[in-house]
């Protein structure tokens, strides 16, 4: 969703920004701009659309000055136009704000400004809030004091970050449950809404907190807590290098990160492993009094995470036998769900920033929950918020469909149930062992999925206009064809959806024609049998069967158009790597259907608003 990008420094901050944007642009945004405070005359340029219009924009113009601030808007409040782009500036041009999340009493805000003469040119809330900073600059002198004292009159989620023409070498910025990072560079600071804007230029930063307003000069990051009280945090180092942010070889950030998950696995399991193959995890740990006092544990996310959870509760309850209930975030708050000291809460997120997720975390922790979180971003919100993070080593993720972060969260949820399961006894030492070695041994068993890659590629040019495709199957593969329907259908469009394989003849069944497209999940040797009649049940109903099975069950060849083998496995760790095939067919179809990969239409990266 938005993105937001500041400097204050001896070079112009052109480039710092329009290039922090850039990297911002996997987050989802519609149009783009920068203002810039060339010496006491603050210079605005805004385009609607990719960066690539602000830069045309701009062309060679140099817009000076030493202090300037940037954005990427998702439109919340408002169409699409120039008008709605942010920065904002007061009346006369003397100010310029830009803004991420949403002020939610901004209409009755407006209403008082307009009854004291202020204009507005847009339909956005940011506008609000940059006449309310504007007009408080003006009574109290003071650019911090006064993004303070507006900030106290606005309700909502959001980070403001402001410039004033007569502070030529100074940005103020305010934090309120959106993200927000001040960095430290050798001779010049910097704020972002996201790691990624300000890794090319240092990677020594500070996570500002809650209710905390940053004052930003060249030599000097100043932090006032919510007290208002100047305050010291730790500065933190980030271990990403660059490149990290960057497609390399591949044409899609999609497909290099489809091909980092062995990588991504590797480094979530090596850090919670012990050279004895006992499952130690990293950032948790919970004796067997502690885990004993919760009688039950509850999984909430949005979307991919959701997914992953859909596995943890199914393998929780099978390995270390708690009895566990998940929900999706939006829903979970507005249920007034049964949650007390006796629950753990188990929070998932890849950004660590979902506004649903995390007000549900909240909501978990107003009713006394323990909460843990899965995490990607590390000292993201939904992290620091949590009681106890287990953060997933997936490395940034870029592309707006996630991948390596659903199987490194997979991941943590079979090490959360081993853990659990030793605690309580609830394992067999053999068994302990075994389930331990198959997960040390996915990381090669995904690079032989990857061999499937010729053979999908030909499905995909075979099968791409296909206009409906169902996802079936039972158990552990009920949980991956939701995942590969939403690959599916968030990166090409086609309509796909996913179903319970035995579901199917309960209605949904009536949708078969011959040119639906079914990839049946058959990888459950305990369920290979039930999963086979249904997908005979679609196929007498003309559908194509395009069939996911383990290595060696090549009775499945018989019931099916076309078929993808993945390696041998336990049957409950088969959905880390059967998604891997689900994932390039989604690719490749997206590809052959020339849509717009990493960035699919619609879609943000992470979702701040509710
Ligand atoms: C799908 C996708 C989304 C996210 C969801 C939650 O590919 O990326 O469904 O999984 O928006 O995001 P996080 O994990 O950042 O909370």
């Amino acid at each position: 969703m938005c993105g937001i990008v500041g400097y204050v420094g001896p070079n112009e901050p052109q480039n710092f920004l329009i290039e922090g944007l850039e990297k911002l642009e996997y987050r989802g945004y519609d149009s783009a701009g920068v203002a810039v405070n060339d010496n006491g005359e603050i210079k605005v340029r805004k385009a609607v659309g990719p960066i690539a219009n602000l830069r045309k924009l701009i062309g060679d113009e140099n817009l000076g000055g030493h202090v300037g601030i940037g954005h990427t808007r998702w439109a919340t409040h408002g169409g699409v136009t120039v008008a709605n782009a942010h920065p904002h500036t007061n009346m006369d041009g003397s100010l310029a704000l830009v803004h991420n999340g949403t002020v939610e009493n901004y209409i009755e805000l407006k209403e008082q400004l307009q009854a004291e003469g202020v204009r507005f040119v847009s339909d956005t809330d940011t506008e609000v809030a940059c006449m309310l900073v504007s007009k408080h600059y003006k009574e109290l002198g003071d650019l911090k004091e006064a993004i303070d004292k507006a900030a106290s009159e606005m309700e909502g989620t959001y980070v403001l970050v402001a410039v004033a023409a007569d502070k030529p070498d100074m940005l103020v910025a305010h934090r309120r449950n959106a993200p927000l990072i001040a960095a430290k560079g050798k001779d010049f600071n910097m704020v972002a809404s996201d790691f990624c804007a300000i890794l090319k230029h240092t990677k020594d930063v500070y996570l500002i907190e809650n209710g905390d307003t940053v004052v930003l000069t060249q030599d000097a990051i100043t932090i006032y807590d919510e007290k208002d009280q100047q305050i010291e945090r730790d500065l933190m180092h980030i271990g990403w290098d660059v490149d990290a942010a960057d497609k390399g070889e591949y044409e899609h950030f999609m497909l290099k990160e489809i091909h980092e998950q062995p990588k991504g696995i590797e480094e979530t399991l090596s850090r919670s492993l012990t050279e004895d193959n006992r499952i130690k995890l990293y950032g948790i740990e919970m004796t067997a009094e502690e885990l004993d006092k919760y009688n039950k544990i509850v999984i909430v996310a949005c979307g991919t995470a959701y997914h992953a959870g859909l596995a943890g509760q199914r393998v929780i309850e099978k390995v270390a036998k708690i009895p566990v209930e998940i929900d999706v975030a939006s829903e979970f708050r507005y249920r007034d769900p049964f949650i007390d000291d006796k629950t753990l809460f188990i929070a998932v997120s890849q950004s660590g920033e979902t506004a649903d997720t995390l007000e549900a975390l909240r909501e978990a922790k107003k009713k006394g929950a323990h909460v843990i979180s899965i995490v990607n971003v590390v000292g993201s919100s939904v992290a620091r918020e949590s009681d106890q993070v287990f953060y997933t080593f997936a490395g940034p993720e870029i592309s707006v469909a996630s991948t390596k972060a659903y199987t490194t969260q997979l991941l943590c949820f079979y090490m959360l149930a081993l853990y659990f399961a030793d605690i309580k006894g609830t394992i067999t030492e053999e068994d302990y062992a075994d389930f331990v070695e198959e997960l040390k041994a996915i990381p090669a068993k995904i690079e032989k999925c990857f061999e499937l890659e010729p053979f999908i590629k030909r499905l995909a040019a075979d099968y791409y206009d296909r206009e409906q495709v169902f996802f079936i199957g039972r158990g552990m593969d009920s949980c991956v064809a939701f995942e590969g329907s939403l690959k599916l259908k968030e990166v090409s469009y086609i309509s796909s959806f996913a179903i319970a394989a035995g579901e199917m003849k309960h209605g949904t069944i009536a949708l078969m024609e011959p040119r639906t497209i079914v990839i049946a999940l058959a990888t459950q040797d305990a369920l290979f049998d039930k999963t086979v009649s249904n997908i005979q049940e679609v196929r007498a109903r003309n559908a194509h069967i395009i069939s996911v099975a383990k290595e060696g069950n090549i009775s499945i060849e018989a019931h099916s158009n076309e078929t993808m083998y993945i390696p041998n496995c336990r049957d409950e760790v088969s959905p880390l790597l059967s998604v891997v095939p689900l994932q390039l067919y989604a690719y490749f179809v997206a590809k052959d259907r020339k849509c717009e990969i990493d960035k699919p239409r619609n879609l943000a990266k992470s979702v701040t608003v509710e």
